[in-house]
């Protein structure tokens, strides 16, 4: 079973020609809302693929948080471990879609009301685990406390470290592997990223959009090629990147086909509009995968 601590929202989408300047009003084509948040969008990628997914983690009161856990429910992930918040709206993202490119506005609401009480009472499940999935969408202490429990428990922890302001180096002690893009990257650990993946080998995977990913494996540097598709929408690809790589891991692949097989999920996932939207099963993936193997 893979556990995921981290956030649920409603995806308030928007798709334009041109994104606004600062002061114009633009006409858009699109208006929709659908679910999203970085947690729920892991545990849906993973459920998807055929993990068992627990989520643990805190919506408001308001229709967005039933519609939200009952979308985790119709993927298959347990949403037991999802809190009703008394007081706060349900998390969510101002999306605007243009130029093949999104712009993200998160208002966290219940996703920080999630505390370290609840994790504390999630022990158990955790303790079940295989692996343990956060993101940092949720609150740095309930991060930081659910780091030093999986350790005493000695569940491995995924993190992806988005988005990066949040994250502290001391982190990296608790961490078995941590999956930031270029930026996030950057920003957590400065312009030289030969030399971080150095570093933390087999730890440090920084996802690298369609080129793919890379990390340092103790002798060389390894640059998992990603896969080239046709894009409609590339939200949620790092979360699929995310869900797919700790299925694989879980599954017993070793580090490279693990990367590959998230690099073949999340070039799936950007085919179709919405961050769970494109989000494939295994078989799809396996698809691209031999697809890939042939050409
Ligand atoms: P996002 O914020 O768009 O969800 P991210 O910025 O967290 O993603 P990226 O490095 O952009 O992370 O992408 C994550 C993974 O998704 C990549 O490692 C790659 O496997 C896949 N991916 C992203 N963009 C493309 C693309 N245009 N074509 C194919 N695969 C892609
Ligand atoms: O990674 C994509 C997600 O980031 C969106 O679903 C949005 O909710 C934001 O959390």
């Amino acid at each position: 079973m893979i556990t995921v601590i981290g956030s649920v929202n409603m995806d308030i989408v928007v798709q334009t020609d041109n994104f606004p300047i600062q002061g114009e009003t633009v006409l858009g084509q699109l208006f929709t809302t659908v679910p999203g948040g970085k947690g729920a969008n892991q545990a849906v990628a993973a459920a998807r693929l055929g993990s068992k997914v627990q989520m643990v983690a805190s919506v408001g009161t308001d229709s967005f948080g039933k519609e939200l856990v009952e979308n985790l429910e119709k993927n298959a992930v347990n949403a037991n471990g999802v809190i009703i918040s008394d007081g706060t709206a349900t998390g969510i993202a101002n999306i605007l879609l243009s130029e093949g490119d999104n712009r993200i506005i998160v208002v966290p609401g219940a996703n920080h009301a999630l505390t370290l009480e609840h994790i504390e009472k999630m022990k158990e499940t955790i303790r079940q685990s295989k692996f343990v999935m956060m993101q940092l969408e949720i609150p740095i202490p309930v991060i930081e406390y659910s780091l030093k429990l999986c350790s005493e428990l000695n569940i491995p922890v995924l993190l992806n470290p988005a988005p990066a302001g949040g994250f502290q180096k001391e982190f990296m002690d608790y961490i078995a592997y941590l999956t930031p893009n270029e930026t996030e990257c950057e920003v957590i650990f400065g312009l030289d990223v030969e030399a971080v993946l150095e570093k933390y080998p087999n730890k440090l995977i920084v996802t690298l959009g369609s080129e793919g990913a890379r990390y340092f494996d103790g002798e060389k540097h390894v640059i998992v090629e990603g896969f080239k598709t046709d894009v409609v929408d590339t939200t949620g690809a790092g979360d699929t990147f995310n869900g797919a790589l700790a299925h694989a891991l879980a599954q017993g692949l070793d580090l490279e086909s693990a990367v590959q097989y998230a690099n073949a999920a999340a070039s799936l996932s950007v085919e179709k509009f919405g961050a769970q939207g494109g989000m494939p099963a295994h078989d799809d993936v396996k698809k691209r995968l031999e697809g890939a193997s042939k050409s």
